[in-house]
């Protein structure tokens, strides 16, 4: 019923006020949400307060030894032949994380948490185990060693970008990548593992289609956004015969306000009052949208390996994001606990269908194209944000009277996403 009334806004909006109260909790968010997710979602990147301290090797944190595939495998249970890696449960880690605010400096200062005071550490010692086989953690210099003149990408917003951080502390155990591009703006960026030519790029691409985005440096945009639904964002297609792995992802940046236009021509909007447009929706620009993606994917000879990865829920308890919400856990929570948002369910369905279509279609084609499936584990994670610890000791005297707000949307580093890329590497070595 919800999604059917959503695919007409207006007449959703009018039966909201005629029904139940959870359409109307899920009306106010999609509306506050359509303003703008400014502080919590703006394309800036504060990566000018991360600090450049120098790496410093911890003696008594030395590499895993190595026993098999890539990492040492603690699993006792020898893996079915399917396994599927997305179903299963967050076991205890005593070793804890691979690395930290110390070793790392390519931790974003709003997910730095135990820089900014995080004072609970539980979080930090869990793992992802699968249920019918292991998953080892990735071993930086086998998997430096396997990605030797290959390159990777990941194309979305700041949670690829949050992910792309992930990535880039674990391997810096072995060598630190060295920046070899950036835009304007630190959105797009490009670093090389120079011992092993080995590149890896965060592409800025919230729409993965083509997007005029008036928004300044604190997220605080000045017009609607005009999205072109049937024009892919050059910025990756130009780059893409060239890239051997790549991660997509996209979703979060259509629930704001938006002129949609289709062959140059205006043919309605998402939240746009006053403007005498057809309210089309989000659902339907991200359905058309990531269509037009696969499509591109489906048909295009390419030769490496293409993951989509699927949108990552929040974990906002007692409140949304606007108005005070917050995300207090100390450790995960089993299946069943956490319910995905109505509007995380909304993308998540049309993820799962248009991949589900563009996946017969590729391997048809031959194109290697994977759903990288983590809303279900990611969502076992509400105690893996940032919350209040975006912000540099939120409780300090200093910020006694400041309004917080909590980030219950992207991940603390170390911290859960750190299992993305030991999925990641599976899946790569499983072919
Ligand atoms: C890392 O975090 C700890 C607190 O957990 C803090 O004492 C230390 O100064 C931080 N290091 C850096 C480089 O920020
Ligand atoms: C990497 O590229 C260099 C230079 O083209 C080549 O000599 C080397 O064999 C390549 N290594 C691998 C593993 O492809
Ligand atoms: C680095 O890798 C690229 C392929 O990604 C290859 O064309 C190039 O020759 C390599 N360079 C060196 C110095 O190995
Ligand atoms: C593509 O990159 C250019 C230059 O960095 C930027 O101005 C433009 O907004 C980007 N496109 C999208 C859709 O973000
Ligand atoms: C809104 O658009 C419709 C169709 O384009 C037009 O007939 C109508 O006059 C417009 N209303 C206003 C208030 O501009």
């Amino acid at each position: 019923m919800v999604k059917n009334m959503l695919f007409n806004w207006k007449s959703w909006w009018w039966s909201l006020h005629k029904h139940n109260y959870l359409l109307v909790k899920l009306g106010v968010s999609i509306l506050l949400l359509g303003f703008a997710f400014r502080l919590l979602f703006s394309q800036s990147t504060g990566f000018s307060e991360v600090s450049e301290t120098p790496f410093l090797e911890k003696t008594e944190n030395p590499v895993a030894p190595v026993s098999d595939g890539f990492g040492e495998n603690t699993d006792q249970i020898p893996d079915k032949e399917e396994c599927d890696l997305f179903t299963g449960d967050w076991i205890p880690n005593p070793a804890g994380p691979r690395y930290s605010n110390d070793s790392c400096k390519f931790i974003e200062s709003h997910q730095n948490c135990m820089k900014n005071g995080r004072p609970d550490t539980r979080y930090l010692y869990w793992r992802w185990k699968p249920q019918d086989c292991g998953l080892p953690q990735l071993d930086p210099e086998r998997f430096l060693e396997m990605m030797r003149n290959k390159t990777w990408a990941l194309i979305g917003d700041s949670i690829s970008r949050n992910h792309v951080q992930s990535l880039l502390c674990i391997l810096s155990k072995v060598e630190e990548a060295v920046e070899v591009y950036h835009d304007e703006e630190y959105r797009s960026r490009r670093w090389n593992f120079p011992s092993y030519n080995f590149t890896v790029s965060v592409i800025w691409s919230p729409f993965l289609a083509k997007a005029a985005i008036f928004e300044d440096y604190n997220g605080v945009s000045t017009h609607e956004i005009e999205l072109q639904i049937d024009k892919l964002d050059t910025n990756w297609t130009k780059l893409y015969q060239g890239l051997d792995y790549i991660v997509f992802s996209s979703g979060k940046w259509f629930f704001k306000s938006a002129i949609y236009y289709e062959n140059n021509k205006i043919l309605g909007c998402h939240y746009c009052p006053g403007k005498n447009l057809t309210e089309l929706g989000f659902n339907f620009a991200y359905r058309k949208v990531l269509k037009n993606v696969f499509n591109f994917i489906v048909s295009s000879n390419h030769k490496g390996m293409i993951f989509y990865r699927t949108s990552t829920p929040d974990h906002f308890e007692n409140g949304e994001w606007f108005n005070g919400g917050t995300c207090t856990r100390a450790e995960p929570v089993k299946e069943g606990e956490f319910e995905l948002t109505e509007l995380v369910k909304i993308l998540r369905d049309i993820e799962l269908k248009e991949f589900e279509k563009a996946a017969a279609k590729a391997s048809e084609a031959g194109v290697k194209l994977k759903l990288f499936d983590v809303t279900p584990l990611s969502l076992l994670r509400p105690d893996g944000h940032p919350g209040p610890y975006r912000h540099f000791y939120p409780f300090s005297k200093d910020n006694k009277n400041a309004k917080l707000i909590n980030d219950c949307l992207h991940w603390c580093l170390p911290g859960p996403i750190d299992s993305w890329n030991d999925l990641l590497t599976k899946m790569i070595v499983n072919g």
